[in-house]
């Protein structure tokens, strides 16, 4: 079967050198996707959101599915242009209706559903303009400090959390009064601040049944010692060492289970992966968030231990048969140490050369922000590449994956050499 996949980050590279590895594959196609995809597959020059492009590309080569990595066209109704097109209704689309996306698309949305399924999550209000007073009001009611969430996509930085009353009723007139994140803004979801560990756990999903994948920790502070800005994530370790047995229980029971039934009772069609970030508040997993796809950089360790074909993976979900898939798991740690470009998550340079990926052994290299430019492999975004290595232990796989870090070269070259040291 010839497959599209829809993304350029680490996690598509993942998928990609994922799907290589199937004989049920003929050819893989990768829009736009990087220097490492297309070292998997053949890359083209279209763009996620470009559906009419994506059209024809399909048709061009004979796709028989197409797997969607990021949310932005899902959140866009990728599945349901699919859906609504004579020649394309057929091929089918691994990702989430518009509808069923929005599970990330409204933060409102999301915290309705959790709370009508009665899925541990933290207490909440919604607000717009109209009820901006309200609003400040119930900041009023909580206790600092004050989470404040744009409603709809704000690519990952629609989260503002302000330690105290009078910065958090400033953001809140910023969000609301000053459209601080455009239409994304036009509502905004005051919440309680929860204390905890967070992870990462996932589900592939064919609307009826799912599989569980291996849960990540992913690490999203710029520094050392969880500190500084967010970014979009500078690691991720799996299995958590935290979340074995009784807790991951508890995670399949108290959220995982509920969410897919209530999408059911709801009539809320599924097809995909849902990704749910957590936190682990006194052994309770509370939901932060969903996310209707996988994680970047989770994806880096959470692939390589999964053993099931991921083509015959991706076709159960269309056939409606994932419960018939093997999940065998590779029983050894993994960590992915991200390198990213000095000045990230603010402004940095593109452009500057990769070397020493060739010196590079016994772990994998995902691209996430490269291309190649005659023949030369250069960086193109803030994060640039995942080192991922499998250890017995957690230490040993992130030794590994420092170890070939330190080999790769760019100039302004970063990375967290603190990975793992609060589990
Ligand atoms: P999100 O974009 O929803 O993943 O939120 C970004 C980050 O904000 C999360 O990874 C958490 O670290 C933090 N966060 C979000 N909601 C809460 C909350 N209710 N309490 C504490 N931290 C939160
Ligand atoms: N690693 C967090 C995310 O993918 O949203």
């Amino acid at each position: 079967m010839n497959i599209l996949l829809l993304g350029s980050g680490g996690r598509e590279h993942t998928i990609a050198w994922k799907l290589a590895q199937s004989p049920r594959l003929t050819s893989l196609f990768i829009a736009p996707g990087n220097a490492g995809t297309a070292t998997t597959g053949t890359n083209i020059p279209v763009a996620v959101n470009d559906f009419p492009a994506i059209r024809e590309a399909c048709i061009l080569h004979r796709i028989g599915m197409v797997i969607v990595g990021p949310e932005d066209p899902l959140v866009n109704g990728i599945h349901d242009f699919f859906l609504a097109d004579d020649e394309l209704r057929n091929i089918p689309v691994i990702g989430p209706t518009r509808q069923a996306a929005m599970l990330e698309g409204s933060k409102d949305f999301a915290k309705a559903f959790l709370q009508r399924h009665g899925i541990p999550t933290a207490a909440y209000g919604t607000y717009t303009i109209e009820t901006l007073t309200d609003g400040i009001a119930f900041l009023k009611r909580l206790e600092p400090p004050y989470v404040l969430k744009a409603d709809g996509l704000a690519a990952g930085k629609g989260v503002v959390i302000c330690p105290t009353l009078e910065e958090a009723t400033a953001e809140l007139t910023a969000m609301l009064s000053d459209a601080k994140f455009g239409e994304a803004s036009s509502k905004v979801v005051i919440e309680e601040f929860l204390q905890g560990i967070e992870l990462s756990a996932f589900v592939i999903t064919d609307g009826v049944n799912y599989r569980i994948f291996p849960e990540a920790k992913d690490y999203k502070k710029i520094g050392s010692g969880d500190t500084g800005p967010n970014t979009g994530g500078m690691g991720s370790i799996s299995p958590v060492p935290f979340a074995r047995g009784n807790f991951l229980e508890q995670v399949e029971r108290q959220v995982i289970r509920p969410t897919l039934e209530g999408l059911k009772m709801e009539g809320i069609s599924y097809k995909g992966f849902i990704f749910f970030g957590l936190m682990n508040v006194q052994g309770v997993p509370y939901v932060i968030e969903y996310n209707c796809r996988l994680g970047d950089p989770e994806t880096e360790s959470v692939l390589p231990r999964i053993q099931a074909d991921f083509v015959e993976l991706c076709q159960a979900v269309a056939d409606g048969t994932v419960n018939q898939v093997g999940m065998e798991l590779d029983s050894r740690y993994t960590a992915s140490v991200m390198l990213v470009s000095e000045g990230y998550p603010g402004s940095y340079e593109k452009g500057r050369e990769i070397t020493g990926l060739d010196e590079v052994s016994g772990s994998i290299v995902f691209h996430a922000g490269t291309k190649t430019v005659d023949g030369r492999i250069v960086t193109n975004g803030g994060r640039v590449l995942a080192v991922t290595s499998f250890g017995e232990t957690m230490a040993e796989a992130l030794e590994q994956s420092y170890e070939n870090a330190a080999k790769i070269k760019f100039e302004g070259k970063y990375y967290r050499t603190d990975l793992g040291f609060d589990l």
